[in-house]
């Protein structure tokens, strides 16, 4: 994906700031998990957990990003919302995937992007049990570790570890339950690690073939689609348009086209 013409700041610069933040928070995550564990409550229902290391860390990554940029937006998962004049918006998952992080399944971040009109620029996934630094500035590439990835080249759809995730709505379950069960048999495996962000760099370094979801939030993407998109994996809607809440389906180009039939086919997205 090339630079946009007009950016307000230079990527690499976001992306500076944005990584020591981030991989700070996803240490003080790796250590709290030697403790008792975090009081954890449920939001949207019982099943989508928010612990106190969520709102320590959003706030935490808001008050740096903001005494180093006090003109930038910034919007979290965990109710962030600040207006800015830069024309920086910074997309904040504090904890993506917190229900592995709750059980102590290796498989959470910390994910931040910086994105101008809605198009992230610079984005970092930080994976502290995993010991793994995605990062990614648009038109820059990807990184992993700070050396460059690039996504899968499968043979075909058939031959297709493909990553998905979950709602929290039981309904909605249900209907992603019967959509898996009608690409199942057409794919080589599915796998459900439980964290957008990081299927998305999955995707990014060839781990994953493809993932695809239905339903995400801003800052589930924001920065794992903007390194998959990097690591030369299309990152779109099922139409082909930009990803998002809506639908997003990230997969080598090669394999892109027959992932989206085979989705289609199986309604994927009017979950
Ligand atoms: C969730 C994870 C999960 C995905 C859900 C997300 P959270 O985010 O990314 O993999 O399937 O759609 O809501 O709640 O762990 O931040
Ligand atoms: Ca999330």
């Amino acid at each position: 994906m090339s630079a946009p013409t007009w950016l307000p700041t230079d990527p690499v610069a976001l992306l500076a700031l944005a990584r020591p933040i981030a991989e700070e928070v996803a240490a003080t995550l790796e250590r709290s998990l030697d403790g008792d564990g975090p009081s954890v409550s449920a939001k949207s229902t019982p099943t989508d957990l928010v612990t106190e290391l969520d709102t320590w860390a959003e706030a935490h990554i808001t008050e740096r990003l903001l005494s180093a940029r006090p003109d930038d937006a910034v919007q979290g998962e965990e109710g962030a919302k600040v207006a800015g004049t830069s024309g920086i918006t910074w997309c904040i998952d504090p904890i993506d995937g917190t229900v592995n992080f709750v059980h102590g399944i290796p498989g959470f971040c910390v994910s931040i992007a910086a994105r101008v009109d809605g198009r992230s620029v610079a984005g970092v996934v930080v994976s502290p049990l995993h010991r793994d630094v995605f990062t990614a500035t648009i038109g820059g590439g990807a990184t992993r570790n700070d050396r460059p990835i690039r996504c899968a080249t499968p043979a075909s759809v058939a031959r297709s570890v493909v990553g998905t995730g979950f709602g929290y709505d039981p309904d909605r379950r249900r209907r992603q339950a019967e959509v898996l069960a009608r690409v199942l048999p057409y794919i080589a495996d599915i796998r459900r690690a439980g964290a957008a962000a990081l299927d998305l760099c999955s995707v990014a370094c060839g781990r994953l073939d493809g993932y695809w979801e239905v339903g995400l939030n801003p800052w589930d993407h924001a920065a794992g689609g903007l390194i998959a998109t990097e690591a030369g994996a299309r990152c779109a809607d099922l139409d082909g348009g930009a990803p998002s809440e809506r639908f997003i389906l990230a997969a080598p180009p090669q394999t892109w086209d027959d992932l989206a039939a085979l989705l289609s086919e199986a309604d994927a997205a009017s979950v």
